[in-house]
């Protein structure tokens, strides 16, 4: 529905300029199954390994803290494909985790949840830390936490 809308407005502001029509580079996925399904495609071809170190929750399974953890991934990745910007698995990945917040009212962080402990780790536990936290994502019948909003 809200995509709806924006599409609309979209439309209506490029028309009104009358710009020659552009389609936008940006995800069109409308869901978060299908944004969590790309970021897997995404992470599973790339192959790069970067050393150091790139924080990744300690536990993954504490979904209340996800709004945390995304935010942080979402710092992380920013990081990396600023510093690797043909990587181009990794930008996409970035891109999506970011649609995805926008999609998902569940992942807004929330006023100080429990414990959500962060840690430093390498590169591809941060990338396993990840992938798990997608997986979980991708399973829920809806990412959105006021009632009747869809
Ligand atoms: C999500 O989007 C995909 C493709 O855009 C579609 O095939 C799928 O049915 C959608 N799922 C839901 C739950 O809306
Ligand atoms: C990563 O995969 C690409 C294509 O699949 C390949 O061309 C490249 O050599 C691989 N790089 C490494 C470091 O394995
Ligand atoms: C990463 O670290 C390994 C082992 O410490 C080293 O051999 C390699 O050259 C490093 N790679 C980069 C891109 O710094
Ligand atoms: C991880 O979080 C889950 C969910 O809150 C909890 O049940 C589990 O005990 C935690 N695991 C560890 C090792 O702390
Ligand atoms: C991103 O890079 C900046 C500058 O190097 C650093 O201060 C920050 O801690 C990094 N963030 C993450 C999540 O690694
Ligand atoms: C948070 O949990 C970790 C293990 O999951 C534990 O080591 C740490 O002491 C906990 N911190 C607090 C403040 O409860």
């Amino acid at each position: 529905m809200h995509l709806c809308v924006l599409l609309a407005w979209t439309l209506w502001v490029s028309g009104s300029h009358s710009a020659p029509m552009k389609i936008t580079t940006a995800s069109l996925l409308e869901n978060h199954t299908a944004i969590c399904a790309e970021i897997q495609k995404e992470l599973s071809a790339d192959n790069s390994t970067y050393n150091g170190s790139f924080d990744r929750p300690q536990n993954t399974s504490e979904e209340l803290c996800y709004g945390k953890f995304t935010k942080n991934f979402i710092s992380t990745l920013k990081n990396v494909s600023e510093l690797n910007k043909e990587d181009c698995h990794i930008n996409k990945v970035y891109k999506d985790m970011k649609e995805l917040t926008t999609i998902c009212t569940k992942l807004k962080p929330t006023e100080l949840p429990k414990n959500c402990t962060i840690e430093r780790s390498s590169f591809s536990q941060f990338k396993k830390a990840l992938q798990s936290v997608v997986i979980s994502i991708e399973g829920w019948k809806s990412c959105n936490t006021i009632k009747g909003s869809l």
